[in-house]
């Protein structure tokens, strides 16, 4: 009996986790917060900060990042690593943080 209650409440744990991984972004943001900040405040001198930049805009250099009608190598790898999904996800959240 207490094996069994213990599984319940270690399944009702694991769900918790898997619902919190499930939700774009964790990992995907980790991918593009190495240069832009979780918080959308770049660190570095040469990268722009995406926190609070119009959502359209950041879209769009998106699609031109990855056709190469704006030229990054970087950003050209990024874009072209993640779906349309994801991205969208990504762009949505840095769109409604805070700018500074
Ligand atoms: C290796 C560092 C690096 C990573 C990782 C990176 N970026 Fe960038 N990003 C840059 C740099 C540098 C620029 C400026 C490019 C330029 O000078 O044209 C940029 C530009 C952008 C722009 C255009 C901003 C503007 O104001 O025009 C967007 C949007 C963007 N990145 C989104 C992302 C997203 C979303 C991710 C994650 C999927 C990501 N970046 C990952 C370095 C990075």
């Amino acid at each position: 009996m207490k094996t069994r209650i213990t599984a319940v409440i270690l399944t009702a744990s694991l769900l918790t986790v898997g619902a919190a991984l499930a939700q774009p972004r964790g990992a995907l943001i980790a991918s593009c917060a190495a240069c832009h900040g979780e918080d959308g405040i770049a660190r570095e001198a040469d990268v722009p900060h995406l926190a609070g930049q119009n959502e359209a805009y950041m879209l769009n250099q998106m699609a031109n990042f990855r056709n190469g009608s704006r030229r990054h190598p970087e950003m050209r790898f990024m874009a072209r690593e993640l779906g349309d999904r994801d991205i969208k996800d990504i762009i949505a959240y840095y769109a409604a943080l805070p700018a500074r």
